[in-house]
């Protein structure tokens, strides 16, 4: 089978205060009453022929909603905690047969030009049946740290490089052979496993005792706090040796920070004042005085007010509210 393989264990804590726990960013409603997550299983739905979701316990009933509302049959894999990317995909793979290929993509993306990104998924699709694992490679447009990656020729992978510092970053801009890794893999489940058992077999076993030990797809707390939490790039992508890109010529954006959702607001025609200062969430006046590329957000009960260079620190403040909680 191929298995559409949905990622949703994120809080979006870059995104605070517009995202929480209780309300991770991709349920929110924010395209045309319809959010991320269901943009994600609809824009799946005929590339696969089952779909697993992977959550967790402060997430899942949220995705139930979406799952009955798009009418979708799933398995549900719900972490008792999250313990990062490599687990969350090897639980799915485990889930798997190993002949299965699974597309794994995250739930919060924003993907345009549909005809493009059919014909990649199909041309990832069949590279993963030679025994590959895929990777979509977008073009960068400046030296973000948040992302990874992908030093390439035609579609091989020369390295992988996970979130560089910004003088690297700039680097890689600079040498031109670089492209942003997107998020998403295709695979075959038993492949991707063999590479985990080879470069992190705490992980691969650990999250095989949590996985042999779940119930109707609720993972147990006490064995997955024992697993190592480390991203699916750390541990695969930056070492496994059959690793392939394909282009990715729809358009992509990753909604990950306020500065992305920055550009992309300034794409839809949201307004910005003449210092490049933008208001999110509130329809009141406000006025920037001797300020630059600031973002005030507003919502109910938290405002935050951000330089946009800073964006990627909104994560601190984010983890230092949850431990004075
Ligand atoms: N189930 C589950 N459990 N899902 C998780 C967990 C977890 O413990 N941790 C993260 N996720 C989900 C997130 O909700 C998101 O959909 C996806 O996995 C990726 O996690 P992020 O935390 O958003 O990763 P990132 O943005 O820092 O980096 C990844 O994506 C970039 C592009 O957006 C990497 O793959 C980078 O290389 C890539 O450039
Ligand atoms: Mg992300």
């Amino acid at each position: 089978s191929i298995i559409h393989v949905i990622l949703t264990g994120g809080i979006g804590s870059r995104l605070w205060p517009l995202s929480r726990k209780s309300q991770p960013k991709q349920y929110l409603e924010i395209f045309e009453g319809k959010s991320l997550f269901e943009m994600t299983v609809e824009r799946n739905s005929h590339l696969a022929n089952k779909v697993m979701v992977i959550g967790n316990v402060d997430n899942h009933h949220l995705s139930e909603k979406v799952m009955s509302k798009t009418n979708t049959e799933y398995l549900n894999v719900v972490e008792a905690t999250p313990r990062n990317t490599a687990a969350a995909i090897a639980f799915a793979a485990f889930a798997a047969k190993p002949d299965d290929i699974l597309i794994i993509t995250p739930s919060d993306h924003i993907i345009d030009l549909m005809d493009n990104y059919n014909n990649a998924i199909s041309e990832a699709v069949s590279k993963a049946e030679e025994g590959f694992i895929i990777t979509f490679g977008v073009i960068p447009t400046k030296p973000e740290t948040g992302y990874g990656y992908i030093e390439a020729k035609g579609d091989k992978v020369i390295s992988f490089r996970e979130k560089p510092n910004e003088t690297t970053a700039k680097e890689f801009i600079a040498r031109g052979n670089f492209l942003w890794n997107s998020g998403m893999f295709c695979f075959k489940a038993g492949v991707l496993l063999e590479e985990l058992k080879q470069y992190q077999p705490d992980v691969y076993e650990k999250s095989k005792a949590v996985w042999e030990a779940a119930k109707d797809g609720f993972l147990d707390l006490a064995l997955s706090m024992e697993i190592p939490s480390i991203s699916i790039d750390y541990a695969v992508m930056e070492r496994s040796k059959k690793i392939k890109v394909v282009p990715a010529s729809f358009s992509w954006s990753d909604l990950g920070s306020f500065e992305s959702v920055y550009e992309y607001l300034v794409s839809k025609g949201h307004s910005i004042d003449s210092n490049g200062n933008m208001v999110i969430g509130c329809e009141c006046h406000t006025t920037f005085l001797g300020l630059k590329n600031t973002i005030f957000v507003h919502t109910v009960d938290a405002n935050l007010i951000l330089q946009k260079e800073s964006s990627q620190d909104v994560k601190d403040i984010y983890n230092e509210l949850e431990r004075q909680n």
